[in-house]
């Protein structure tokens, strides 16, 4: 299950991932917003981040207008590591690497064919592990206050 959330900047472009992963038949929850009016991002990333961490989903995919306020917000959720991103390259990366759970767009910086196109590379690219595994438990250190450096 993929959550899917979004404010009033990238309200459109999740409505046309809703109807992308529909024709894909990849299932998801869809946390708002349901209309184009003004709705604070962090809002919506906390709760649909909130679903990812509880095991409720397996990944996020934010919108904002540029993707990157819903992003500060999607990371400051323990657990998360939400990539903001614009290019095929950082999306297909950010999951071999990072093992990123969250994929943020900006609704106002992307077309609608590249931005599934991040959203197809984002939901089937695995983890590669070894020595990446390593720098996300660095991370993990880090916001948990336990990383010595
Ligand atoms: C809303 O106008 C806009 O600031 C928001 O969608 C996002 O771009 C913030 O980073």
């Amino acid at each position: 299950m993929i959550a899917l959330g979004a404010d009033h900047g990238g309200f459109a472009l999740k409505e046309e991932i809703k109807q992308h992963l529909d024709d894909i038949g990849v299932p998801y929850k869809d946390f708002g917003t349901h209309s184009p009016e003004s709705i604070d991002y962090a809002k919506i990333a906390y709760k649909t981040c909130r679903s990812v961490v509880d095991g409720e989903c397996e990944k996020a995919i934010l919108c904002c207008g540029t993707g990157i306020g819903i992003s500060m917000a999607a990371n400051k959720v323990r657990g998360i590591r939400a990539a903001c991103c614009s290019d095929y390259f950082s999306a297909k990366f950010t999951r071999l690497h990072n093992d990123a759970n969250a994929l943020c767009l900006g609704g106002r910086v992307l077309g609608v064919g590249l931005a599934l196109e991040l959203v197809d590379v984002f939901l089937t690219t695995e983890f590669e592990g070894g020595r990446h595994q390593r720098r996300v438990d660095q991370i993990t250190a880090i916001e948990n206050g336990t990383f010595e450096g």
